[in-house]
């Protein structure tokens, strides 16, 4: 990961979790794609598509929570878009069977009746697809499919209208055209955020089929941060606290030089103004939450009493659901300091998704019958996300892509005649070899 904070800040962020709340009853988009529901239908309809859209975020919801206690075992900065990674999984499921789709299913929570969770996962990607002028959120999926491979006909209906997910053939004997064709939608998804999430090395002959995911989001705080008072201010990080307290037991002469001369500094924006906020005394922090123009975005803050004290929150919320946090929320005149910041990570989320009980992903043993006759298995999952965080507001973006190859039984399928070759030519009625020869080198 490349960090623009020190690799020791203390405090923790929840980005792509805090778009979802948003679409709580009443504030879903009208579906507008092929296979959206019409606003026209029966009056119960509408609470039908909250309730699968709302099984959908909190199923995703769910997933981010796993991930993330997974993923924040690293030490340093860490940045994901659960949502994102979850799009990916979530077209795998589609396309997989048997074992294959219950561990998918169950890792991503997604509740048991099919056709609930295709209706929700219809209507959550296409109230992405509403425009507000006020707000840029996108989200978009996409299939690359090598030439040849028979991609199903029903994986590719179902990916196009539950998925709004169209699928481009993509040669991929020429890594370098497939790199190129992904990273250029990638790069338009992300509005040039994500220049490349895959170089031509990642890819190879052997890859077979790529499903990606985009997310993009910027937005203007409601309430601004006002520039001129924003000054550099130490970051009180646990190591840069012990290092203090050594410098002033040392020297008590410099002990108002301590903190200063031990920590890194960061650009510390403030505001004053009111915003949903809570104390959580249980979990030794409190929350606050900042909305963007458009409400249909906020950024949840939760800042840890301690300075040492993420690890106890971060172990406290593993059993917690961000929408209980939400409801405890109340508008308070607060007085909001945040550092002006940005993040740049690339996650592979392979090993993450092994201790999620996805191991059978990246085996022989995983069944995507669904998705192709030919048997593949996912070689890697990847994900690129990025952060810019200043006084007017939020600029973030996410793609993920998961890689599939064909099964090394199936590596046949690649002929490839470059090279010295025998052949025959046979009577296929009597089955006697008519000719036989082999070609060395060109004439
Ligand atoms: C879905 O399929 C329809 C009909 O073939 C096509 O017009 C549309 O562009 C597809 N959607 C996407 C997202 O590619
Ligand atoms: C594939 O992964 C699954 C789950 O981790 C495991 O149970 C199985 O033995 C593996 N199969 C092979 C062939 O490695």
């Amino acid at each position: 990961m490349v960090h623009a904070l020190s690799r020791r800040t203390g405090w923790l962020l929840l980005v792509a979790a805090v778009a979802l709340p948003a679409l709580a009853p009443g504030g879903v988009a009208a579906p507008q794609g092929a296979g959206g529901s019409s606003t026209a239908g029966p009056p119960a309809e509408p609470s039908l598509r909250d309730q699968a859209v709302g099984a959908i975020a909190r199923a995703s919801n769910l997933f981010a929570r796993d991930l993330y206690q997974v993923l924040s075992k690293q030490t340093g900065n860490l940045l994901v878009s659960p949502l994102s990674a979850s799009a990916v999984l979530a077209l795998t499921w589609l396309g997989s069977a048997r074992q294959t789709a219950q561990q998918l299913g169950s890792a991503l929570h997604l509740p048991q009746d099919y056709q609930h969770v295709i209706y929700g996962y219809r209507a959550l990607f296409n109230s992405f697809q509403a425009r507000d002028s006020r707000v840029r959120l996108s989200l978009a999926n996409r299939v690359f499919v090598r030439r040849g491979l028979g991609l199903r006909e029903d994986f590719r209906r179902l990916a196009n209208e539950t998925f709004l997910a169209g699928a481009d053939e993509v040669d991929f004997s020429r890594p370098a055209d497939a790199a190129f064709a992904l990273n250029e939608w990638v790069r338009v998804n992300t509005n040039g955020k994500i220049e490349e999430l895959f170089s031509e090395d990642q890819l190879s002959e052997s890859t077979t089929l790529l499903l990606a995911n985009a997310v993009y989001f910027k937005g203007t705080w409601q309430t601004k941060f006002d520039s001129t008072l924003t000054s550099e201010q130490p970051f009180r990080t646990p190591k840069a606290m012990a290092a203090a307290a050594a410098a002033k037991a040392a020297d008590p002469a410099k002990a108002g030089d301590a903190l200063r001369s031990n920590a890194r500094t960061v650009a510390l924006m403030s505001v004053t103004g009111d915003f949903p906020y809570a104390r959580l005394p249980d979990l030794e922090a409190q929350a606050l939450r900042l909305p963007y123009v458009g409400d249909r975005v906020s950024m949840l803050v939760l800042l840890p009493d301690a300075v040492d004290g993420l690890p106890r929150l971060e172990a406290a919320l593993s059993k917690l659901e961000v929408s209980t946090l939400l409801a405890q929320l109340h508008v308070e005149e607060v007085n909001v300091w945040l550092p002006r910041f940005s993040l740049h990570t690339t996650v592979p989320l392979n090993g993450a998704l092994q201790e999620l009980g996805l191991g059978g992903l990246f085996n022989g043993s995983a069944d995507f019958s669904g998705i192709a006759s030919s048997p593949i298995f996912m070689n890697e999952i990847l994900q690129k996300a990025t952060i810019e965080v200043n006084e007017e507001g939020t600029e973030a973006s996410a793609a993920t892509g998961g890689v599939f190859f064909l099964t090394a039984a199936d590596l046949y399928n690649f002929f490839r005649a470059d090279h010295p070759f025998m052949f025959f030519l046979l009577d296929d009625q009597t089955g006697t070899v008519l000719f036989q020869g082999r070609f060395v080198e060109p004439e």
